[in-house]
C-alpha cells in the first residue's frame, strides 16, 4: 500500500485509524474492515423515513401537468436499519488475484446481470422489483452539477427521476453529431448500499456525512457487497450516432434546448423542460469488494446497435472494469502523444475489451480514447478522467472531481503555484489509488466511499439548509452546516 500517498490524504479520523494499521496490524486492502454485526450493533434505529422529495420542484411547480396520464417518479427511500444479510453474490464466486477479478469479463457482466434481475421487467421502477429490493439517493430533486449559476436546475426529472449531467459537446460521440446532445441518468442502490445511505441520513433534517459506517472505529465506508448500477441515457439520435439504432428509447422530462452553453446564460426559463425521447447508450456498475485492491470495482458497458442480442439491454456490450489506477504509470509512457496511440499494457489494475474499444473507433465513430493515458472512461466521460479517478475524489465536502475543475489547486490545500495542465504530480493525484472510505484531499471531512451520488447529495442538502440561498425550514440547523464554516 502506498502509504505516503496514504498519509498526505487521510482526514484526521482515518489518521488515527491509519496510525493503528501501522502500528502492526495487516495493512491492505481490507484491513479494518467493519463486520456486519458491529455495524447492525452501532446503527442508528430510530430513523426517519419517507420524507425527501422525488423531484425537481415536487409540490413548488415542478409537477407534472394535470393532462400528463403516465407514472410519476417515486424515490425508493425505506432504507434499511439493519445491514440485509450477504446474498450469495455471482460475482464473489470469481477468485482475485493481485487485488483484480481472474476473469474480470465474466465478473463484469455478473455485476450487470444482477443490476438488471427483477429491474427490466418494471422499467427501473424499483420499488416494483418481485426479486429485490433497490433503492435511490436523496436530495437529487435538487441538484447542481452541470449548470452551477442556477441551483438544483440539474434535478431529477418527474418521469424516471433521471438527472440531468455533463453533456456531449459536438463530435463527441462520433463526426455526424455536430450539436450537444444532453445526458440524463439514474442510480440505484442494491439494500446493503441503503443501508449506508440510511445511516448518513436516519435523521432527513440532520445527516451525518460520517455515518456511512456506524462504527466510529472503522473507515467511513460502504459494506461489502454494496452495489449500485447507472443508467445513462442520452437526447442523441441514430442519425447523428448510427451504432444508436434500436436502442431503448424512454420518454422523460428532459430540457427544451440541448445546448448548456445557451441555457447556462439564464434566464431560469431557458431550464424549461418537456416530454421527450431518450436513449440508453450506457450503463455503469460500482460494486463493495473487499477482494479488491482499492476496495472497489467499476465496470461500463456501451450500447451497440450491431451487436447481437434479442433486446436492447442483450445488446449492451461490456467495454471495461477497473480497479484501480495503476497510480506510477503517467500519460509518456503509455501514450505516445495527446491524441495517442496509447498502449494499455502496462495498466495492469483494468480490463478492456479491446475489440469493444476498436470498435468505438471506426468510422463515424468518434471515440477514439479512453479516459486519462489510457484508463478506463465511459463513452460520455471526460477523455481526461478515469472512472476510479472522479470516484475516489467522493466524500464531504465535496472536491473538484478533475484537475481542471480546480482553478490552481487551492480548493484541494495544494501548493497554489501547481497547476494542472503542466504539473505532473498534480495530476498524478487523480490517478492514486484511494482505499475505501479514506478521504482523497485534506479539505474533506468524511470519505463518501467512491459514491458521488452520495457527495453531490450532502452538497445539494446544504446548499438548501445552510446559509443565504435556503429554502425555509422549521428543522433546527443541521449540523453540517457548522463543519463546513468551520
Ligand atoms: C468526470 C468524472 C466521472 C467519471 C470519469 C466517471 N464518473 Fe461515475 N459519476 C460521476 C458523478 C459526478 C456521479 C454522480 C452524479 C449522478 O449520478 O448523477 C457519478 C455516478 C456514478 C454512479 C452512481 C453511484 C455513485 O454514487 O457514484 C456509478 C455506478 C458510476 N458513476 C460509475 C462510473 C463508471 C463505471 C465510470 C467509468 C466508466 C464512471 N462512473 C466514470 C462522475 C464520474
Amino acid at each position: 500500500m502506498p502509504n505516503r500517498v496514504l498519509t498526505r490524504r487521510v482526514g484526521a479520523r482515518a489518521c488515527a485509524i491509519l496510525g493503528l494499521l501501522l502500528a502492526g496490524a495487516v495493512v491492505a486492502g481490507a484491513a479494518g474492515a467493519t463486520e456486519d454485526s458491529a455495524r447492525n450493533q452501532l446503527a442508528q434505529k430510530d430513523c426517519v423515513r419517507g420524507k425527501f422529495k422525488d423531484y425537481h420542484l415536487q409540490g413548488t411547480g415542478g409537477d407534472p401537468a394535470a393532462s400528463y396520464k403516465g407514472r410519476v417518479f417515486r424515490l425508493s427511500q425505506d432504507y434499511p436499519n439493519q445491514i440485509p444479510p450477504r446474498e450469495d453474490f455471482p460475482w464473489a464466486k470469481i477468485p482475485f488475484k493481485d487485488g483484480g477479478p481472474v476473469d474480470p469479463e465474466a465478473y463484469l457482466r455478473a455485476l450487470l446481470a444482477y443490476g438488471l434481475e427483477g429491474n427490466v421487467d418494471v422499467d427501473f421502477y424499483v420499488e416494483d422489483n418481485k426479486i429485490r429490493k433497490w433503492y435511490g439517493m436523496p436530495w437529487m430533486d435538487w441538484n447542481t452539477e452541470v449548470a452551477s449559476d442556477w441551483p438544483g436546475t440539474d434535478g431529477r426529472e418527474f418521469v424516471h427521476g433521471f438527472t440531468h449531467e455533463f453533456d456531449s459537446s459536438g463530435n463527441t460521440l462520433s463526426t455526424l453529431q455536430h450539436d450537444f446532445v444532453d445526458t440524463w441518468s439514474g442510480a440505484y442502490l442494491n439494500d446493503r448500499a441503503a443501508f449506508g445511505v440510511g445511516q448518513v441520513y436516519c435523521d432527513p433534517d440532520n445527516p451525518k456525512p460520517g455515518a456511512l459506517n456506524p462504527d466510529p472505529a472503522g473507515l467511513n465506508d460502504f459494506p461489502d457487497g454494496a452495489f449500485i448500477i447507472k443508467l445513462l441515457f442520452s437526447t442523441v439520435t441514430e442519425d447523428q450516432l448510427p451504432i444508436a439504432k434500436n436502442a431503448l428509447e424512454w420518454q422523460a422530462h428532459v430540457f427544451v434546448n440541448d445546448d448548456p452553453s445557451w441555457r447556462n446564460k439564464g434566464p431560469a426559463s431557458r431550464f424549461e423542460r418537456a416530454l421527450g425521447p431518450i436513449r440508453l447508450i450506457q450503463i455503469d456498475v460500482s460494486v463493495r469488494d473487499e477482494r479488491s485492491l482499492t476496495g472497489w470495482l467499476l465496470g461500463t458497458f456501451g450500447y451497440d446497435g450491431n451487436a447481437k442480442g434479442a433486446t436492447p439491454w442483450e445488446r449492451m456490450v461490456p467495454f471495461g472494469l477497473q480497479w484501480g489506477n495503476n497510480p506510477k504509470v503517467t500519460f509518456a509512457q503509455t501514450c505516445a502523444g495527446p491524441d495517442g496511440p496509447c498502449d494499455r499494457s502496462k495498466l495492469t489494475e483494468q480490463w478492456i475489451n479491446e475489440e469493444a474499444a476498436e470498435n468505438l473507433t471506426r468510422a463515424p465513430l468518434n471515440f477514439n480514447h479512453l479516459g486519462f493515458g489510457g484508463r478506463l472512461a465511459g463513452p460520455v466521460d471526460n477523455a481526461k478522467a478515469s472512472c476510479m479517478g472522479c470516484h475516489q475524489t467522493a466524500g464531504f465536502p465535496t472536491v473538484p472531481i478533475l484537475p481542471e475543475f480546480s482553478a490552481n489547486g487551492a480548493v484541494l490545500k495544494l501548493d497554489a503555484g501547481k497547476r494542472p495542465a503542466t504539473d505532473q504530480s498534480f495530476r498524478m493525484m487523480y490517478y492514486g489509488n484511494v482505499p475505501s472510505g479514506v478521504v482523497f484531499s485534506d479539505s474533506q471531512l468524511q470519505s463518501s466511499d467512491y459514491s458521488l451520488q452520495l457527495s453531490m447529495s450532502l452538497q445539494n442538502y446544504a446548499s438548501r439548509r445552510c446559509g443565504d440561498q435556503s429554502e425555509p425550514s422549521s428543522a433546527p440547523a443541521p449540523e453540517i452546516c457548522g463543519q463546513l464554516l468551520a
